[in-house]
Formats: structure tokens, sequence, C-alpha cells
């Protein structure tokens, strides 16, 4: 989704800007431009497309000025062109603003500013804002800012500049999230940490109805009444070789085979094999709290959902707690039985999408307790949930979501284990279920070193229109993700159902030109599956299977079949998502698709 980044210092801003920019690239966009102080004004350059556009039109008519603001736009006013790219100026050309979010009552101010004799050019919620903030401009950006932002109603993080009150940058948060840099006397606003973490991994957190003001001197956090706040500045650990692709050809297959790594990661310190439970320190709740809740609710969005209904299957079978998954953006919207008994765990890789977010300020405005399962630290569901358990699995750079699903089943099963002992389940399956955990790392290197096996299988569908996922128990979620892997990157239509579910409705499909991806590993209801995968070549359906062992009842019924290693059913998801998702992997390759950047999707939808 949208990308800010922005510099105050003693450098030439333009290449540090495009440098974020690149950086930003993997949350999606559709447009992207600057706007420089260069010495005279404000100058403004933007194309449609990709950033290497941009760098050319740079190129050609370089933009010399050490303060800027840059974005790269995804479009939601208006089509990807490059009238509509930000940055947008004001009238005569004074303001520069950069704006992630969406104005509410656009329409309105619009209408207000036209009637002052605003002339709008862009399709854009944000001119509107540019104009405003020229209207209230007396002198002094930051109380031009503010003052306009008085009048807003909606969501936005924004960085202003402006050709009268120089060398600053003015920026604000206000449900989109946005950081300070802090470097040597020079200074970055970002909506991402990965845009400037090549420069400082010192940060400071913007929090909503909070206004910063930056220049090579310093900088001032203050709130909606200009009130200096004192912030908390920041450490960022991850380093920038995790941010680079490091010799893969796609950011997604770096994750696929970092998962030996983010799974143990994850688990590192938290396993109590002795006592057959867990340790989590950021729970911040007490065991009799933990034991005074009736119910939970877990809520999030996409892959994460898949996650959360692995957890909701574990959860239910091993600590006998009545568990809901909800859709965060339907939670939000409906009438939903949470109170203060109620524990709500909020799962998010980014940590910033809006959805889930919003869904957990629903659950804790209804006294709900929050845990967030988080990948990205510092965000702002990791800092306003009450407790949580951050999964450790790095930046996650790659639209789709690969390493960040294995990581959350593996803390799901952390906090089942921590409740499960709690609520009486015994000590050695406690310990069981660890011995499983910990050899994990090295289950899921095996399945990798065979990655050439899936590439075979993907060649051989790679032209498939349509695919179905089926599986059962626990593996239902995995046949979910292993076809929204699928969809959102390779553009095939991919449905994931429970294998059952087949006979009514999906069935219809089957023919001869019907990939059909059964998880039929041996597990509880191994038979059932069986029978599921008859059904399907009866029809004359294609059956690819994720296998654990020799099956004498597959006999004669697959088209390929892959096998991963034996573990407990519980475990299985965190196995079986692998070859699924190498699969989504390369048959978008073999079809020409851009792997890292799909199309319309964003790595993080920070608008509803
Ligand atoms: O950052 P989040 O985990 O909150 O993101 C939720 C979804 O937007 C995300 O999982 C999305 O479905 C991915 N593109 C899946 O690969």
């Amino acid at each position: 989704m949208c990308g800010i980044v922005g510099y105050v210092g003693p450098k030439i801003a333009t290449p540090l800007l495009l440098e974020g920019l690149k950086r930003l690239e993997y949350r999606g966009y559709d447009s992207a431009g600057v706007a420089i102080m260069n010495g005279a004004g404000v100058e403004t350059v933007k194309e449609a497309g990709k950033i290497a556009k941009l760098e050319l039109l740079l190129d050609a008519t370089p933009v010399t000025g050490t303060t800027g603001i840059a974005h790269t736009r995804w479009a939601t006013h208006g089509p990807p062109n490059q009238v509509n790219a930000h940055p947008h100026m004001s009238q005569d050309g004074s303001v520069a603003v950069v704006h992630n979010g969406i104005i509410e009552n656009a329409t309105v101010l619009k209408q207000m500013l036209q009637g002052r004799g605003y002339v709008f050019r862009s399709d854009t919620d944000t001119e509107v804002l540019a104009h405003l903030i020229e209207e209230c401009f007396d002198g002094n950006l930051e109380d031009a800012v503010l003052e306009a932002l008085l009048q807003v109603e909606g969501t936005y993080g924004i960085a202003v500049i402006s050709s009268v009150d120089t060398h600053k940058i003015v920026a604000a948060r206000k449900g989109s999230p946005l950081l300070l840099g802090l470097g040597e006397n020079e200074y970055f606003i970002a909506s991402d940490v990965s845009a400037i973490l090549a420069h400082t991994r010192q940060v400071v957190y913007l929090e909503d109805g909070e206004m910063a003001v930056l220049d090579a001197g310093g900088y001032r956090v203050i709130d909606m009444d200009a009130v200096e706040i004192t912030k908390n500045v920041a450490h960022i650990d991850w380093d920038l070789a995790q941010i680079e692709r490091g010799g893969f050809s796609h950011f997604m297959l770096k994750e696929i085979f970092e998962q030996p790594q983010t799974v143990e990661q994850t688990m590192r310190g938290r396993l109590l094999d002795d006592e057959g439970t867990s340790k989590l320190g950021g729970l911040n709740l007490s065991d009799e709290e933990l034991l005074s809740f009736t119910n939970i609710v877990i809520t999030a969005c996409g892959t994460s959902w898949h996650s959360a209904l692995i957890g909701e299957h574990m959860l239910e079978e091993l600590a006998r707690i009545p568990v809901e998954v909800e859709y965060a953006s339907e939670f939000r919207y409906r009438n939903p039985v949470v109170d203060e008994k109620t524990l709500c765990i909020v799962i998010s890789q980014s940590g910033e999408t809006a959805d889930t977010l919003a869904a957990m300020r629903e659950a804790k405005r209804r006294g709900a307790r929050t845990l967030g399962i988080v990948n990205s630290v510092g965000s702002t569901i990791a800092r306003e949930s009450d407790g949580g358990i951050y999964i450790h699995a790095g930046p996650e750079i790659g639209v789709a979501s690969t390493k960040a699903f294995t990581s959350q089943v593996v803390a799901l099963l952390l906090f089942t284990l921590k409740l499960g002992r709690l609520r009486g389940m015994s000590q050695e399956r406690g310990q069981e279920i660890i011995a499983g955990m910990r050899a994990l790392p090295q289950h899921i290197q095996t399945i990798l070193d065979r990655a050439q096996e899936i590439e075979d299988i993907a060649e051989e569908y790679k032209r498939a229109s349509n695919f179905l996922y089926l599986g059962r128990g626990y593996n239902f979620p995995v046949a979910l993700e292993g076809a929204l892997k699928l969809k959102e990157i390779s553009y095939i239509h991919a449905e994931g159902y429970p294998a059952a579910e087949m006979k009514h409705g999906p069935i219809a499909l089957i023919d001869e030109m019907m990939p059909v991806v059964f998880i039929a590993t041996h597990d509880a209801v191994f038979e059932k599956i069986t029978s599921n995968v008859h059904e399907v070549k009866a029809r004359k359906g294609r059956v690819i299977a994720v296998t654990s062992r020799d099956e004498d009842a597959l006999e004669g019924l697959l088209d390929y079949e892959f096998r991963v290693p034996e573990t407990s059913d519980l475990l299985m998801p965190i196995l079986a998502s692998v070859p699924l998702q190498l699969l989504a992997y390369y048959i978008a390759v073999k079809r020409g698709a851009n792997v890292d950047q799909p199309r319309n999707l964003a790595k993080s939808v920070t608008v509803e």
C-alpha cells in the first residue's frame, strides 16, 4: 500500500528518497513521486508506473536540494496516472503533501475550497489537504498543518514541505503508520522502517494524533493542541541483509527457504521441555488471569486468518476452551459477544492492517483483553495490544506471506502449550508436542531440499485455469492457504475447501482439466480423505497429493505425490504448507508473473 519517505539534513535528498522508495516497492504501488526544496521553491517530479521510470525522469532533469518528501501511491481515489501521483501541490505551489490513508470528508472540503477559488487538478482526496494547508498558512507550516487537520475526517499519515517556511518537514499521523528516523544531523520520516534502515536504526514511532516537526537541527513531537510530547527512541534489530534478496531470484523464494530458521526463531528460548509448556514473557498475564477467560476470539485477515483457524483447532483440542475465529473486517461491524471474560487474539504479520487494528480496538472497547501475534516489531498492533507474542520471523518483503504463516502457527502452538497445561493438558502430552516442534526446522529443510520435485509438478500444471485445494481437520486451513497463495501470485482461480464439502457443490467442477491438490497426510482423518480422492478420480480429476507415508489406500489414484516427513496432526500444517508455497511460487514464475509485487495487491493493507 502507499509508502512515504522524507529527508532533511546536509545531503542531497533525491538519491536518498529514491533509495527509500525502492525499499518500499514491496508494499505495492502504481505510481511514485518526489517533492524537493530546490532553493527557489518546491519542485515535484512524479510518474505513473514503476520507480525506475521516475528515476529516469530525475536522471534527465535532476532536482537538487537537501529537504524532500517522496511517495509510492496505491490508487484509491482516481486512476493510477501521473496527475494523481503524489506529492500534491497547493494552488500557489508553495505546499507539497504526500499522504497515506483516506480523507473521508474530501468532497465537502473540496466544495468549500472551490468556493474560495481553488482549482483542483487531480481526482485525489490528498489534493484537498494541500489546498487546505495553503488556505490555513500564515507563515508557520506546523500551525497551518495543525489547523488543516482539525477540519479533516478520515485517516492519514502525511508529510508536508513548504517553500515559504523552508527546510523542515511536518508529519502527522492518524490511522496510518509513520516513524521518524534519527541520524547524525539528519532526520527521516517513513511509513515503514525498511525505507530508512540503510541510514539509521534509531526510530521514534508516531502515535495517532501526533505531529512531528523535523529539521536538520532536530525534531519535536506535539499533539493536536500543540503541546510537546516526550517520545521514546526505539532501536531496530533488523539489518540490511534481511531486507535484501541475498542471491534468491525473489523475496518470496528467499522467505520460503528461510523457514527452517524462522520457525526456530519463533520457538527460541520459549520451550520448557521438562514441564511440557512454554514461557511467553510478553503476554503480560498471570496464570490466574489466563485461567479467568471463558472464551477466546481470534481475529485477523488473509493468511493470518488461516493461521487463526489452525490456532482454533489447537486451542479447542488441547486447552478445551471455546474459540471463535473472525475476519477482522466483519468482526468490527457486527455485535459480537465479547466482554472482559474474553481473550481476543489478534494476528497480523505487519501489525498495521487497518481492519485488524480496528477489530482489536473494538474488542478492547468491549472490555476484552487483547494479545497480538505480530511480526513487525513496534507496529501499531504490537504497541496497542495488552500483551503479545512476537513471531520473530524477520522482515517479510514478498507480498505473499509465507514465513510469517508458519511462524504464526508456531506462536499459536506456544500459546496453546501454555494455556493447555494450565487447563489440564498432561505434562507428557506437552513434552510430546515439544519434541515434535524441535524437529520442525530439520523437517522443513528436507522439504526444501526437494524443491525441484515441486518445480516439476508446476511445469505440468502451469497452464491450468482453475485449481481446487482440499484438506480436512488441521489441514483444511492449509488448503485455504495453498489456494490463496496460488491465486494471489499466479492469477489462477483457486479455491480451498474442507474435502468433504466438495460433494456439496464444487464436485460439479471436476473434469480432466481440473487439478485437485489434496493434503492427504497420515492423520486422524486420513481414511476420510481417501474417499474424497476416489470421488475426484472417478470424475477424471487430476490429483496432486501432499502425503506423509506410502499409503496402499492411495495406490493408483495420484497423478503426482509429494511426501513430507511424518509429524503429529497439529504440526502437520507447518510442514504441508511449504510444498504448497513452492507450488504457487514456481507456477507463478513459469507464467511470467511478478511474484514479489502481484498486481493490485499491497503488502500491508492500511485502508479499510
Ligand atoms: O499483515 P497482516 O498479516 O495483517 O496481513 C493480512 C493479509 O493482508 C495478508 O495475509 C494477505 O492475505 C497476504 N497477501 C497473503 O499472502
